[in-house]
């Protein structure tokens, strides 16, 4: 796909209505993740310093079309200001009179933030009377949310359809890493698949298939597999009704050229629970506890074939990291995949909410050639589905 950039578009006396995502983690009323906001603001600071008129729109959780005084943007606008060091001023609804009145009030270089995008219904159904009522509030449409392209709403979809539109920064260096790890790879790559459940990562599963060299299959979903292939797994979580489609998943690898590799031992536990006392068995042995974390040989195989390959695709910790001991296993692999990224020997690409917090725990987050913020975006990508968000930009297509 093509799309046009920052570097495209003249902004100066321009109202640029920009997509970010600012759903960002709360606790108790305070932002308890920066990221999203630190990832944002350097494509609103350069539309700012280029003179444009930046008007910041996103969603906050799921409002569901009503306005929730809980799920106001409000709070944002001083978070953004503390890491832009400028002025952001804030509108309480984010289309109609006094919308369009405090955009009409900005100088060149002004950022304003406007209220919650899913106070409306129209934001959801994509209706395309809401999609040109915010973009009416714009001369030219950026969008630096990809962590929201997987959804068509009016604020990163339908308003593509009406205004000249452009990727942000952020949203441009997603897709640059994503498609070098993908699409054009450097080979052999490998793909890393953990998490709980093989029911959730079917799509996913089969479209690796097709695109990687070899395919590690870790986390508690490797039970099911373990299972399938007629090995014990004891109390383990498994999903049992998925033995056959397991089956039918490493059938299929055989026929393409990628190469499963699944746990060959397992730190298995009597009760889940900090500190539990854990006993290391390959996964031929029969017993009547819970594997946790693949155990410390399956790290050490892995380890071992990141050097043989180029580029990583990583989602979904090896065990339950949250957990200790349980977290060894992905600690381990996390530390070598940042040496071999460190070394230049590794192109390394993660994401997932989890995958996140699992490299924030190693220290290794800001190590790796790039981890997406991206959750539910970044596995629809890994499933191989086109994005509306992003299909929306497409230079071919759009604006
Ligand atoms: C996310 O946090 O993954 C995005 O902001 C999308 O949020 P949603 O799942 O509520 O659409």
């Amino acid at each position: 796909m093509s799309f046009k950039t920052l570097d495209d578009l003249d902004v100066r006396g321009k109202r640029v209505l920009v997509r970010a995502d600012l759903n960002v983690p709360m606790r108790d009323g305070h932002i308890s993740d920066m990221t999203r906001v630190e990832r944002v603001v350097p494509t609103i600071r350069e539309l700012a310093e280029k003179g444009g008129r930046v008007v910041i729109l996103s969603h906050f959780e799921r409002p569901k079309g009503r306005r929730v005084p809980e799920m106001s943007l409000g709070p944002l606008s001083e978070a953004i200001s503390e890491v832009l060091r400028r002025p952001v001023a804030f509108a309480n609804d984010c289309v109609g009179p006094e919308a369009e009145a405090a955009v009409a009030k900005l100088q060149d270089g002004d950022v304003l933030l406007l209220e919650n995008t899913r106070f409306h219904k129209g934001e959801e159904a994509n209706d395309p009377e809401f999609a040109a009522a915010l973009a009416k509030l714009g001369d030219v449409y950026v969008n630096d949310a990809f962590s929201a392209a997987h959804r068509a709403h009016a604020s990163t979809e339908g308003v593509a359809h009406h205004l000249p539109s452009y990727a942000g920064r952020l949203m441009q260096a997603e897709l640059e890493a994503l498609e070098s790890a993908l699409a054009k790879p450097e080979r052999p790559v490998m793909a890393i698949v953990g998490g709980s459940k093989v029911s959730t990562k079917l799509d996913l599963l089969g479209n690796l298939l097709e695109r990687v060299d070899v395919l590690v299959i870790v986390g508690a979903m490797a039970n099911t597999f373990l299972a399938a292939k007629g090995l014990p797994v004891g109390r383990s979580l498994q999903e049992k009704d998925l033995h056959e489609t397991a089956r039918e998943i490493m059938e299929r690898a055989k026929g393409s050229s990628c190469e499963i590799v699944l746990p060959v031992d397992g730190t298995i536990a009597q009760e889940f629970k900090a500190h539990a006392a854990t006993q290391t068995l390959p996964v031929d042995a029969a017993h009547d506890g819970m594997s946790l974390d693949v155990g410390p040989d399956t790290a050490r195989l892995i380890i071992a074939r990141l050097g043989t390959v180029k580029t990583l695709v990583w989602n979904g910790p090896l065990g339950a990291f949250e957990t200790p001991p349980f977290d060894a296993s992905t600690m381990l692999v996390a530390k070598a995949v940042a040496d071999l990224t460190a070394e230049g020997r590794l192109r390394s690409v993660a994401g997932g909410g989890d995958t996140v917090s699992a490299l924030r725990q190693a220290g290794v987050l800001d190590e790796l050639t790039y981890v997406s913020s991206a959750g539910g975006a970044f596995l629809e990508w890994l499933e191989g589905k086109t994005l509306p968000g992003v299909k929306a930009l497409d230079a071919k297509v759009g604006g």
